[in-house]
């Protein structure tokens, strides 16, 4: 069972986010910058999704298309920008703080909940 009251590889990978939001605020981006969230958007999601398949997660759809929504649009992203300029540093910035305060600060927090619970039963 677990103790602490939170999900630990969940938040550890979040801070991921952080950090990457912290590095478009310093520095100019370059390559790297999506490559760690195309590694991040491949494998946090997946894991999340095993979770929500193996114990049937209630939101599970609704949390997947939201998923893919996300990997949609950074697709795009990258396919729309071609120099690692300062209208990609701006758009990435907004897109992932929208994404930090609406799926990570919201559905993401309810699926931990949901993880924890059944964690302890
Ligand atoms: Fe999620
Ligand atoms: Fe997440």
């Amino acid at each position: 069972m677990q103790k602490t009251s939170e999900l630990i590889w969940q938040d550890t990978q979040h801070r991921v986010l952080f950090e990457l939001i912290d590095q478009l605020r310093a520095q100019e981006i370059d390559a790297s910058v999506f490559e760690k969230l195309t590694d991040y958007a491949e494998h946090h999601f997946a894991l999340e999704e095993a979770y929500m398949r193996q114990l049937e997660y209630p939101g599970m759809d609704e949390h997947i298309a939201a998923h893919n929504k996300f990997r949609r649009e950074l697709n795009t992203m990258l396919e729309q920008h071609h120099t690692y300029d300062e209208a990609l540093r701006h758009s990435l910035s907004m897109f992932l703080r929208e994404w930090l305060k609406r799926h990570v600060l919201g559905i993401d927090k309810q699926l931990e909940r949901f993880i924890l619970e059944s964690k302890q039963k």
